[in-house]
């Protein structure tokens, strides 16, 4: 399969620069790439300065193709009788069509159709690299949580079967109901989406969050590392944006920013560390076109390899709760940077599943099958790790036992 890296970020800070930038080094080094852009607005046509097919991998340079994901062709392939219904339902409230069908185009489903094609296209042997340039955080973001959030687990999927039941018995009934095209194209999302959330886990995908030395972007950035911690993806670099050059002849107006960037630089490795950062100059005109992409990426990556694992640590991992290794007795660690000292974190379980709310945040663990019978007790949090003990049931019960909901307040270790 091939490596697939994603850069992610707020609106603006450098992604589809940063995206063309690694695919044109990587290209230059020979790997057979493909930079993909899952953007509506289809600015990395505008970056490498050239056309891109928005149907198959067009040629830039020796080894470097590009897309742009139609994601209004990928609808209309793959969710039509989803998108006719949810068009439907709004448009029989008084919407009109048009705004009803605008309305159908779910945010986070456009990324889904468009992670699907970097799916099919790492499965697709074409490629030793793909290179995915997203749209702003928010969306990615959501668009990550979408397969539990839709799914909720086996609960979630229970809870589709029966209402379909139940919907073919309404039907007679109730004109607003879903037909079966509906439930067909549902029912296939359900499962792609399962299988999309299994492959942005494999160890040959990572993310790089992508931001500017600027507050808003800082908070956003230390948010999305949180969440995708929870959500168990690579996080394997950091990508600072747009620094100012330390020069004597930029004047005074420039000094005050130059030293606010300072603390923010300075801000984003105490956040950060120890996943690897790396930090691009502000150039002096806009990078534009393969040449200019390549010297930024050169003056990024210096002499590390932009295709590698740039860091590998799993987020969450099991442990022997005690050094003799206890039998039965194990600690579920959850690298969790950034929670505060009071800050709650809310635990329910549900049979296989944990479920882990933190803030508007929220993370389904699939429990280690060794942990199923095993009840939740104490826990601790050290170093940015939240551990949760799991005990062997043996008759005495350990507070909270399986199946409550529990909210635990972070602590000063
Ligand atoms: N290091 C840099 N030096 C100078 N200009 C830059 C640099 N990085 C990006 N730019 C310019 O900043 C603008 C925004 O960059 P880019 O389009 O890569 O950001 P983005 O994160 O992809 O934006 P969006 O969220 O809109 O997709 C572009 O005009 C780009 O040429
Ligand atoms: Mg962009």
């Amino acid at each position: 399969m091939a490596r697939v890296i994603i850069y992610s970020g707020k609106g603006g800070t450098g992604k589809t620069t940063i995206s063309a930038a690694t695919a044109t080094m990587l290209a230059r080094a020979g790997y057979r790439t493909l930079v993909l852009s899952s953007d509506p607005a289809h600015s990395l046509a505008d970056a490498v300065g050239a056309p891109i097919s928005r149907d198959r991998p067009t040629p830039l340079a020796p080894c470097l193709y590009g897309l742009e994901v139609d994601t209004i062709y990928e609808w209309r392939h793959n969710l039509g009788g989803f998108q006719q219904f949810v068009a439907s339902t709004y448009s029989s409230r008084g919407i009109d069509r048009s705004t009803a069908a605008e309305l159908a185009n779910q945010p986070g489903l456009d990324e889904i159709l468009a992670l699907q094609r970097v799916m099919s296209e790492a499965r697709s042997g074409r490629w030793d690299m793909i290179v995915l340039d997203t749209a702003p955080t928010g969306n990615t973001l959501r668009l990550l949580a979408y397969p539990e959030m839709i799914i909720g687990g086996d609960a979630g999927k229970k809870f589709f079967r029966v209402y379909r039941g139940l919907a073919n018995i309404a039907r007679p009934f109730k004109r607003d109901l879903p037909d079966d095209r509906f439930f067909d194209e549902v029912g296939g999302l359900l499962e792609r989406m399962d299988e999309l959330a299994n492959f942005l886990l494999s160890p040959t995908i990572s993310l790089r969050l992508v931001l500017n030395p600027e507050k808003l972007p800082l908070l956003e950035t230390r948010r999305a590392y949180t969440f995708l911690n929870l959500y168990g993806m690579l996080v394997d670099a950091v990508m600072v944006n747009k620094i100012l050059p330390r020069r004597a002849d930029l004047g005074p107006y420039f000094d005050y920013w130059v030293g606010l960037q300072r603390g923010y630089l300075e801000e984003i490795e105490a956040c950060f560390t120890p996943t690897p950062i790396f930090r691009t100059v502000l150039q002096e005109g806009e990078p534009i076109g393969l040449p200019a992409l390549e010297a930024i990426g050169r003056a990024t990556f210096g002499e590390q390899d932009p295709g590698a694992l740039l860091f590998d640590e799993r987020p969450i991992w099991l442990e022997q709760w005690n050094e003799e290794g206890e039998p039965g007795h194990y600690e579920l660690c959850l690298r969790l940077p950034f929670l505060s000292e009071g800050e709650p974190v809310v635990l329910a379980r549900s049979g296989p599943d944990l479920t882990l709310t933190v803030g508007r945040l929220q993370r389904t663990i699939a429990l280690p099958r060794i942990l199923y019978d095993c009840a939740l007790g104490a826990h601790r949090y050290e170093e940015g790790v939240l551990r949760l003990e799991f005990r062997e049931a043996t008759g005495e019960p350990l507070a909270p036992l399986a199946g409550s909901a529990d909210e635990l307040r972070v602590e000063a270790a």
